[in-house]
């Protein structure tokens, strides 16, 4: 079998890049054998943490007696703001607004004040019902436009995003009108709550398992809680039972107060709150609140934008500054906007702090966009696809967005056109009309929406990435990177780079947990980057290992380097044909290092925060889809019968999981702008905090005829992991036609005359009352 010949029959590699291999832990999530943090053997004596929570919004903390807490069964001991040996800060962004538990004061209803270390779980949180906590109010503001008119801060510098003369043209337009719109929050609802166990090791050390996105943020947080050096705390993540950005920065509370009680009392310690309060301490989906003036010609193409986008931030700043950035960055969407000005408001609030959520304010600005463009076609009395195809960015010319970016790669014509085919959308679109209008209580609405995301990261120096790669002498492969999986396949696909770039089967390869010892000063996995980043670094880390063994394999055998060729599980040597593993071996003897750490950064991008201009983003993910709804008009219930999506994924790494994303992506989007509603009483108390006050999507909820396609034909222009795009967030904000369907249906009692003006998320009352409010006109 030594020949060449040999090596050209041979077959491809199974698993390798483009082809849709399962995810790898798939069959073990539906059997129960992925093991998650609970599920982790416990080291003897595990000791268990709950946390004491505030009951005030706003108030200082006058007294507060924890004898009875202290006095429980079971209980060891209680941690207060003074047992924290190092900072009691956890803010991502080191402003210091942050506490692990507060001192003093009530920032927040359920802001943890205590936490109880107790024998076992059940003991600690019986435990930490027990404190006399005695407050003085201060006055508190929950909602984001009650915080506005109080003269509340911003919790971050805001960002205004200038191109043209707004003003100006404004000022001189032919048509002009104005509005306002509320764009509800979302709570995670990952199915694995936060969770972290600490182990104490000797001197001043401590090993942290964490459900986390960010493992290094974690370990740096966990120092400076302790009071040591980054070098004492290793935090390891296998995987997380979903993130969908909760995991970023809310895991550091969790894992500084277990390592804390684990240093203090030389036990392994783990915390886990229940579904309640989790949802009530930890941060959520920003809300917002958008105002825009526009102005347009008679065909609908928009002259001039002003829009500020208020979020509701919560007490302290987290990831508000970005989040609120990236709603100005995608409130363009796909549309060019000659004159604009964009400014942000990042409202500080007497609620819990606000925090990363799949889009990161994407969503929110794309919708504002889109309720402009639903006005601009309900006032020129227009199929609103006709507007946003005027106002599309162009390819050559109108490509400028109010970031001063040149969209380069502009493919939403061909999504849209393709989408708008093959949906059948304007067949439908007039069956729909013609339903409508022989009245009745049942009404039918359709869209279509575009999607542009911007991918990379808007800190410029979040957009680099490590990977580790062994090989051992079996010629079985070791693959650690500083990503971390939560669900999204990421492990996966990165194996499958790994895989191809050795040309050996998938199942040579071994995914191993995620670790600060392994890879360090990595970025959080998310803004849809971690294949794009993980994946190019394990490539260059096999580049390395392959550099070398071609090198010792030339000069062994005494062949030309480029007749040195990685074919699948061999490797051509001139005529010889050697397997994968024996090469391997052989290198080994030979004292070839099979090891390497690979390296990636993402070139061409940079942003001038200051003077709102640069190149933020690497390039941009594209997509596309059409809903259609049927809606009760005397009850507000309604259905989504039929979703057709055409997505963007440039050369899919893994069409199997791809797909899965971006149906996931879409139904959890559609959970935002349809039940999810997060409601706080007058006290600022959240009252939907559990799967029976807050609704998120059922099985049954799912589009009744659900077709996505990726877009087969597309690639990425930019030299990303194998021409790859990034999938994980971009496909969220496709669930847009869902609202502007509801909407179109709501429109037609009052014979299309008037722009509903839904705000989100449209539960059925609210569509209800938008029927009721149109009747009338
Ligand atoms: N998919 C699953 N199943 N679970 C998740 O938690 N998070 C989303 C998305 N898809 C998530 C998911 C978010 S918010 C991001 S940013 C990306 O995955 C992160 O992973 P990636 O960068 O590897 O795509
Ligand atoms: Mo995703 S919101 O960037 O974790």
């Amino acid at each position: 079998m030594n020949d060449a010949s040999n090596a050209r029959s041979s077959t491809a590699i199974s698993g390798g890049v483009h082809t849709p291999r399962r995810h790898d832990s798939a069959h073990k999530h539906v059997t129960g054998t992925a093991e998650y943090i609970d599920d982790m053997a416990e080291p003897s004596g595990t000791l268990h943490a709950y946390l004491g929570l505030s009951e005030r919004a706003n108030a200082v903390i006058t007294s507060m007696d924890l004898d009875a807490v202290r006095a429980a069964p079971g209980v060891v001991g209680v941690l207060t703001a003074a047992d924290i040996p190092g900072e009691n800060d956890i803010s991502p962004t080191h402003r210091h607004d942050e506490p692990v538990l507060s001192d003093g004061t009530s920032a927040f209803y359920g802001q943890p004040i205590f936490a109880v270390i107790a024998e076992s779980r059940d003991a600690a949180r019986r435990a930490a019902l027990l404190a006399k906590v005695d407050y003085e109010d201060r006055p508190h503001h929950i909602d984001v436009v009650s915080a506005v008119e109080a003269g509340y801060p911003h919790v971050t510098d805001p960002l205004q995003l200038r191109n043209g003369d707004a003003e100006g043209a404004l000022a001189t337009a032919t048509n002009r009108l104005s509005g306002e719109m509320r764009i509800g929050g979302q709570d995670h609802f990952y199915l694995e709550g936060q969770i972290a166990l600490a182990v104490p090791g000797e001197d001043d050390e401590v090993t942290v398992y964490s459900s986390t996105q960010h493992p290094s943020e974690i370990q740096h947080m966990v120092s400076q809680a302790l009071g040591t050096a980054s070098n004492a705390v290793t935090v390891q993540t296998r995987r997380m039972g979903g993130g969908f950005g909760g995991k970023e920065t809310q895991g550091n509370q969790f894992a500084a107060i277990a390592a804390i009680a684990a240093k203090r009392y030389n036990r392994a310690v783990k915390i886990r709150p229940d579904r309640d309060d989790d949802m009530t301490a930890t941060g959520k989906r920003h809300d917002f609140h958008v105002t825009y003036d526009v102005a347009y010609d008679d065909n609908g193409r928009i002259e001039a934008l002003d829009a500020v986008y208020a979020a509701r931030c919560g007490f302290s700043s987290d990831l508000s500054g970005p989040v609120t950035d990236r709603a100005l960055f995608h409130s363009d969407n796909c549309y060019f906007l000659p004159n604009v000005r964009l400014r942000s408001r990042p409202m500080k609030t007497d609620t819990v702090s606000n925090t990363a959520f799949r889009g990161f304010g994407g969503p929110q600005g794309k919708l504002g966009g889109e309720r402009v463009i639903e006005e601009i076609a309900y006032a020129l009395g227009k199929d609103p696809l006709e507007i946003r195809k005027a106002n599309f960015y162009g390819i050559d010319e109108r490509n400028v967005t109010p970031y001063h970016q040149v969209v380069e790669d502009n493919i939403i014509h061909r999504i849209v056109d393709e989408l708008e085919a093959s949906s059948d959308y304007q067949v439908r679109r007039k069956a729909v009309l013609a339903h409508n209008a022989k009245g009745g209580v049942l009404r039918k609405g359709i869209s279509l929406t575009p999607v542009k995301f911007g991918i990379s990261f808007t800190a410029t120096w979040f957009n680099q990435a490590g990977a580790l790669v062994h090989i051992y002498q079996d010629g079985s492969i070791h693959l650690n990177h500083g990503g971390t999986e939560m669900g999204q396949g990421l492990n996966t696909k990165v194996a499958q780079v790994v895989a191809d770039e050795f040309q050996v089967d998938l199942e040579t390869i071994r995914i191993t947990a995620t670790s600060t010892g392994k890879v360090p000063n990595t970025s959080a996995t998310a803004a849809s980057s971690g294949s794009d980043l993980n994946g190019m670094a394990a490539a260059n880390a096999c580049g390395q290992i392959k550099a070398r063994l071609v090198a010792y394999a030339s000069e062994h055998f005494g062949v030309p380097a480029e007749q040195v060729v990685f074919v699948p599980n061999h490797v051509r040597v001139g005529n010889q044909l050697i397997p994968f593993p024996e090469l391997v071996r052989q290198a080994y003897t030979h004292r070839v290092q099979l090891s390497a750490a690979g390296f990636y950064k993402t070139p061409k991008i940079h942003w001038d925060r200051q003077k709102g201009q640069g190149r933020p983003f690497f390039y941009f993910a594209y997509g596309a889809s059409v809903s259609e709804v049927t809606i009760d008009t005397l009850t507000g219930e309604y259905h989504v019968d039929r979703v057709d999506i055409l997505q963007d994924v440039g050369k899919s790494l893994n069409p199997a999981i791809d797909m899965g994303q971006v149906q996931g992506a879409f139904v959890q989007g559609m959970g935002w702008l349809t039940t999810e509603e997060l409601w706080w009483d007058d006290n600022g108390r959240l009252r939907t905090h559990a799967p029976s006050t807050y609704k998120i999507p059922l099985a049954s909820d799912k589009p009744k005829e659900f077709n996505v396609e990726l877009a087969n034909w597309s690639t990425n222009k930019e030299r990303t992991i194998r021409r790859s795009k990034a999938v994980g967030e971009p496909p969220f904000m496709l669930a847009n036609s869902v609202l502007e369907a509801l909407s179109m249906a709501v429109a037609s009692v009052a014979d299309y005359r008037e722009c509903p003006r839904l705000d989100a998320p449209a539960t059925p009352e609210r569509i209800l009352l938008a029927v009721e409010r149109l009747k009338k006109v």
